[in-house]
């Protein structure tokens, strides 16, 4: 082990002593929290892969004014350190707490993590093969900060009496093959929703403290500036090549949109207790969440969804309908499980289509891409 891994893996520099930390390691591994995080449906987070020397062959020097500023806001690390417990810490009576709200707040709990760990796991790789330097730093110091996240929700997660081992996941977890500008939009929407989601909460929380059931939200303002450097980081790398955002490829874009908002709201409406707890109606954070993200992705995207349209709810409403007669179905089993799982599948299909075809709102992309936070 390297005589300077730190030992909290908030302290560490780089990705590799952040794992090493002695908070990543899993002595008691829950089997039922690790299944939970090995699962692959439409609704769980991924792990993905990508052809990693096509990435690697960005040349940034379109951008290279802000991508410069960018990364030295990156390597200044302000969030050094941040992410472990301290007095700002609560006790949390974990037995105490409702059943419902515990079930779902440890759902919620695996799969952030999942979802942080699958980003670390991904900008890791593309700096470990990676060979052109402008694109190892940013998944370098991408991939720390993951990590951290990550690290951080195992914490958590094992004062509850779980952990997911991580590493096991790394080896038998199935990785999806996306090619480079499909992680891109994904990457992009995925990093500015976090954003959005976390920020959301916290300023919530700001008016409403006596919601905060658990002390971790405490910590998303700094953990959602994270995320949107790493969404600036994609909208740079958009913008170095003008045909990932034009053409058919308009039409990917707002198939992402779509699936990525719809696959919130749809998971979102599964965590009634989660949500109650908080004070916050789900249909209201996920249109207020919509917003936000469409606002900030107005930076890069030449289109956002109209998430006013009244086939709008309509169609998300449908598309929770038939997943929830997909999982009453799934519970079912047998042969009748099975039809009501296809017929189900089929409605969700639709729903989902639906949504598809609702006509995009254009956008006319700024020539000055980079943000800041201001939610
Ligand atoms: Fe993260
Ligand atoms: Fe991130």
């Amino acid at each position: 082990m390297n005589v300077q891994t730190p030992a909290h893996s908030a302290d560490a520099t780089n990705v590799e002593d952040g794992l090493a930390a002695p908070n990543f390691s899993t002595p008691v591994d829950s089997s039922a929290a690790t299944e939970l995080a090995m699962q692959n449906t439409l609704l769980t987070p991924r792990f993905y892969t990508t052809d990693f020397d096509e990435m690697d062959a960005i040349d940034v020097t379109p951008v290279r004014a802000d991508w410069d500023a960018l990364i030295g806001q990156m390597q200044s690390d302000p969030n050094k350190g941040h992410f472990k417990k301290n007095a700002d810490w609560d006790h949390i009576d974990w037995e105490g707490m409702d059943p419902d709200l515990r079930a779902e707040f440890i759902d919620f709990l695996i799969s952030s993590c999942t979802a942080e760990f699958s980003g670390c796991v991904l900008y890791k790789e593309m700096k470990r093969r990676g060979s052109n330097q402008d694109i190892v730093t940013l998944f370098q110091l991408m991939a720390r900060d993951e990590a951290r996240h990550a690290g951080f929700i195992n914490d958590a997660l094992r004062e509850a009496g779980i952990a997911v081992n991580l590493g096991f996941l790394t080896q038998a977890k199935k990785y999806t093959y996306f090619r480079p500008k499909f992680i891109y939009y994904a990457t992009y929407l995925s990093e500015k929703i976090g954003y959005a989601r976390y920020i959301t909460i916290y300023r919530h929380l700001e008016a409403h403290p006596d919601k905060r059931f658990h002390p971790i939200f405490k910590w998303f303002r700094e953990w959602c500036n994270d995320e949107f450097s790493h969404g600036e980081a994609f909208a740079l790398l958009m913008k170095t090549d003008p045909k990932l955002t034009s053409g058919g490829n308009k039409l990917w874009i707002k198939f992402f949109l779509t699936a990525v908002f719809s696959t919130m709201w749809v998971r979102d409406h599964q965590r009634p207790a989660f949500h109650q707890a908080l004070g916050v109606d789900p249909a209201w954070y996920g249109q207020e969440v919509f917003r936000k993200t469409s606002d900030i992705s107005r930076q890069v995207f030449p289109l956002v969804l109209d998430i006013d349209h009244p086939r709008w709810r309509r169609g998300l409403e449908r598309l929770d309908r038939a997943n929830r007669q997909i999982a009453a179905a799934k519970k079912r089993g047998g042969i009748g499980g099975k039809l009501a799982q296809w017929w189900g599948s089929a409605r969700a299909g639709a729903a989902f289509v639906g949504l598809l075809t609702i006509p995009a709102v254009r956008n006319e992309v700024p020539a000055a891409t980079r943000l800041e936070p201001a939610y």
